[in-house]
């Protein structure tokens, strides 16, 4: 049985992962610790993994406590989005500590777009194509561009990420949707994805969680790890080493 740490359990995603842990999930995974605002972080650190579904400044705060114990630390799952440089820095002294996967979007089919992303977006700046992006989400959400905008940035752009033209939209209670539009002189073509339901990246945080627990940790590579690692992995049950 894989012992969950859950940060951010009140929340949009902490709500849904706790429902699918006691349903779904219940006989690979229990959580035995849940945190949010006002509640002690250290009872976190005794889980196997901790899912974190919370915001950066909070994270931060979690892994200091993870550095300053050292020694029989969790794996981390971070979910959170919005992280500076500074942030990543820490997160990347984490992952140094204890294996650590960073993903702005749990959801395989983000993953996917991605993926297509990085395959045809040079193909498409050779054919004279210019690429934008508009991502919308919910009024609650507290970082422009979102975390997923700026993935799929980088696999547009892995250079200059930040010169893909990026439009933020936050109306309503929109999921997610994140579209690519590449404008040629006489025609467009568009890749886009369409969140429908939370549950896609609930669902991914914990799967993500359970392979972290499970993957042999004699190729621990100290950097953080991705999606990339994970998708990759479910072929060999190995960590970070594609
Ligand atoms: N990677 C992905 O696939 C993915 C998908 C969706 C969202 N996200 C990200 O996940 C995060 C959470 O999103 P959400 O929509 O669930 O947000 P949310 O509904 O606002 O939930 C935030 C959670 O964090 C807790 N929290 C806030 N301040 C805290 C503190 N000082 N100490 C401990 N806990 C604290 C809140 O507790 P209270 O309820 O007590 O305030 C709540 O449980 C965001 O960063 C979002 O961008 C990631």
């Amino acid at each position: 049985m894989i012992r969950i740490g859950l940060l951010g359990s009140s929340g949009r995603m902490g709500t849904l992962i706790t429902s699918l842990a006691q349903n779904e999930f219940k006989s690979d995974l229990e959580i035995i610790a849940m945190a949010r605002k006002g509640d002690p972080l250290d009872p976190l650190l005794s889980a196997d993994v901790i899912i974190d579904v919370s915001f950066p400044p909070v994270m931060t705060q979690l892994a200091n406590l993870a550095l300053k114990k050292g020694k029989d630390l969790p794996r981390f799952v971070v979910g959170s989005t919005g992280w500076s440089p500074e942030g990543l820095c820490l997160l990347e002294k984490l992952a140094g500590a204890t294996p650590t996967l960073l993903s702005t979007n749990f959801s395989s089919g983000v993953f996917a777009l991605s993926m297509m992303l990085k395959e045809y977006a040079p193909l498409f700046k050779k054919m004279g194509y210019v690429p934008v992006m508009i991502e919308k989400h919910h009024i609650h959400k507290k970082d422009a561009p979102s975390g997923t905008a700026r993935t799929l940035q980088g696999s547009i752009d892995p250079v200059h990420p930040a010169q893909v033209q990026t439009h933020s939209v936050r109306a309503g209670e929109v999921i997610g949707d994140h579209e690519v539009t590449f404008y040629g002189a006489g025609d467009q073509i568009t890749l886009s994805h369409h969140a429908q339901d939370r549950t896609i990246f609930a669902r991914g945080a914990i799967e993500t969680a359970r392979w972290l627990a499970t993957a042999k940790t004699s190729s621990h590579s100290h950097r953080i790890l991705g999606m990339s690692d994970y998708f990759e992995s479910l072929k060999t049950n190995s960590l970070g080493v594609s």
